[in-house]
């Protein structure tokens, strides 16, 4: 099954890597967000890939649904995460897929095009950046600590991002924005970055990477948005002690 991931994750990845910097069909434009027509044609692909090998699971994308819904076996798929970075040319957005059994993950997947970069997790087994073993960092003390912070496309997402941008960039070293959930999840998995933290994300932007950083060493919250929709979320290197303000 992780060999289907990788090899869906890799197969979208090359089709966005063909089509980055050039002119992009926009199917929909909203004050805070990009649909790409790309981004249903990665889903497409990811989708071939999956069914063709098991065609009675269920596949829940960020572009919709398709397999069976009733089976245990889940594929959650962003095939672009960061598509507002793809859209304007910042190399710096991934494809995510993970692969829940019943309630649990049991496969998580990031490929980031743009470097090559594979962060591979299968539970139990570790987490792997291009097959060689990764861990999160150990730093424990907020002022050695880099923090991404996430903003969804909601006025309150993004409200509640400036009030944690106003309490952290005093505490820690460095703040980011980045505007890839997925892909910070699993640097975060990799020890570059040390915590993360966002209200109002799906699913797909956040399955893959909770895997990856759990089985990095690190440590998700998840909880369901206090303040709208989708999830918020903690994510650390598991050293961090970190809360919302
Ligand atoms: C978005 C990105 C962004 C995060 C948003 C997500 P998309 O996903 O991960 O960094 O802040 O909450 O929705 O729309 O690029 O797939
Ligand atoms: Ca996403």
């Amino acid at each position: 099954m992780i060999e289907v991931a990788i090899a869906a994750a890799k197969a979208a990845g090359k089709l966005q890597r063909a089509a980055f910097g050039m002119e992009q069909v926009v199917n929909e434009s909203l004050a805070h967000d990009i649909k790409l027509e790309l981004d249903i044609k990665s889903q497409e692909l990811i989708e071939k890939h999956i069914l063709d090998h098991f065609p009675k699971h269920a596949i829940v994308g960020e572009e919709g649904v398709n397999g069976d819904q009733e089976s245990d076996y889940k594929w959650i798929v962003d095939p672009i995460d960061g598509t507002v970075n793809f859209s304007y040319g910042i190399p710096h957005y991934c494809v995510s897929i993970a692969l829940q059994y019943k309630h649990e993950i049991m496969i998580g997947v990031v490929y980031d095009p743009q470097r090559d970069e594979l962060f591979t997790s299968e539970r139990g087994k570790g987490a792997y950046l291009n097959n060689v073993p990764m861990k999160t960092s150990n730093r424990g003390d907020i002022k050695d600590c880099i923090l991404s912070l996430g903003m969804a496309k909601t006025a309150e997402s993004i409200e509640s991002a400036f009030t944690q941008m106003n309490f952290y960039a005093h505490r820690a070293k460095k703040l980011r924005n980045m505007g890839s959930a997925a892909l910070d999840l699993a640097w975060i998995a990799s020890g570059r970055l040390d915590a993360y933290v966002e209200r109002g994300v799906n699913w797909w932007d956040i399955a893959a990477g909770i895997l990856l950083i759990e089985s990095a060493g690190g440590k998700v919250k998840i909880a369901p948005n206090s303040i709208g929709k989708g999830f918020e979320v903690i994510a650390t290197n598991g050293s961090l002690e970190m809360a919302f303000v």
